[in-house]
């Protein structure tokens, strides 16, 4: 799927041929996917697409249909209890917790991990700490905003030190201030050296913190990798837009004697072209063209974003129905 496996980048999470029925429906679909140690992985599709439905089975919250995951090194699938120590999880639900305070409730995470009183106190200040909530340890957590109680939750999720940590959906309901909050305390965890997976639909903002992603459609994985091999897969890489007052003609010549150029498109006010060449190369020409009298305006790179691609690359209701009888006619 991608080069850096060879290059010696070891896999975090194994995920191989992975299916998942309900009934005749089929929601994962031969998923196979590697993401490397110290990867912020976005994991993005639209609703019903079965990214919760990988993620419960990864985190060991419900065996697969088929096929194998692999996290740290432990098989998910055979241990499910000793799963949950390599993983902290991130539900898209927060379940309701009347009588508990936020001291109380991380002792309880705590305890569940079979940790020390002492323990559980101390890393649990720190985790308070990192999440900017030492402030409410003798608050009760149902009176906690939205926004801190989705902080809490990823404090809890890395009580046992775990080694991935996976979040459904955190960013979902939470302001602007609160969804930038996370995306910083995400990034930190990164920098500390934690795999993390993070599926959301707020696509700008994973494309600003994620260094890979995965798309998911109607249970298959349609593209993953860096980001940026995954755009220039898609959308083809190196294209240039010029944009000129006249001399369209020149312009085109121009640039056509350059090798490995690829004039894709000329309008009144611009050509767009694929290329190969270096910036140097790319200002001389432009210069060149100038000098011919053309009057360029501007020149820029075609950025691809991530809502492009996610559109490019995920279809619409039709493909629906294909799953629902693969499912019905295969043996997983
Ligand atoms: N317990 C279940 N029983 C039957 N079908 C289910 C069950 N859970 C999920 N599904 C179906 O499996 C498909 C994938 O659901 P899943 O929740 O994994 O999608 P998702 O990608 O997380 O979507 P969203 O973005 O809306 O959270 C959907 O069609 C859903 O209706
Ligand atoms: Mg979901």
């Amino acid at each position: 799927m991608r080069g850096r496996q060879e290059q010696g980048v070891d896999s975090m999470l194994r995920i191989e041929h992975l299916y998942k029925n309900y009934g005749k429906f089929r929601a994962v679909n031969n998923l196979t996917l590697h993401i490397p140690q110290g990867d912020l992985f976005g994991f993005v599709g639209p609703n019903g697409a079965g990214k919760t439905t990988t993620i419960r089975m990864a985190c060991g919250l419900m065996l697969p249909t088929a096929g194998n995951i692999i996290i740290n090194g432990v098989d998910a699938v055979a241990h499910q209890r000793e799963i949950k120590k390599q993983i902290g999880y991130v539900p898209d639900f927060f379940g309701v917790y009347d009588n508990l305070k936020v001291r109380e409730y991380m002792d309880f995470y705590g305890s569940m991990y079979r940790m020390g009183a002492k323990e559980i106190q101390r890393i649990s200040d720190d985790l308070l700490e990192l999440v900017n909530l030492s402030d409410k340890k003798e608050v009760f957590v149902d009176t906690l905003s939205r926004g801190m109680k989705q902080r809490l939750c990823v404090a809890r999720a890395l009580i046992h030190n775990p080694a991935l940590l996976v979040l459904d959906e955190p960013n979902s309901g939470l302001d602007p201030r609160a969804r930038v909050e996370m995306k910083e305390l995400l990034l930190n965890l990164k920098g500390m050296g934690k795999t993390i997976v993070i599926s959301s639909h707020i696509l700008s903002e994973l494309s600003e913190m994620c260094n890979s992603i995965g798309i998911m459609d109607h249970g298959n994985l349609v593209a993953s990798g860096l980001i940026e091999e995954v755009m220039d897969s898609v959308f083809g890489s190196n294209q240039l837009i010029i944009t000129l007052e006249g001399g369209q003609e020149t312009a085109v010549r121009i640039a056509n004697e350059h090798v490995g150029v690829k004039v894709t498109s000329v309008g009144e006010q611009e050509i767009r072209l694929t290329h190969s060449m270096t910036k140097p190369e790319i200002a001389r020409m432009i210069g060149e063209m100038i000098a011919h009298d053309v009057v360029v305006t501007g020149f820029h790179k075609q950025e691809g974003s991530l809502e492009t691609l996610f559109m490019r690359v995920t279809d619409n209701e039709e493909e629906q129905k294909g799953g629902q009888e693969n499912a019905a006619e295969s043996n997983h």
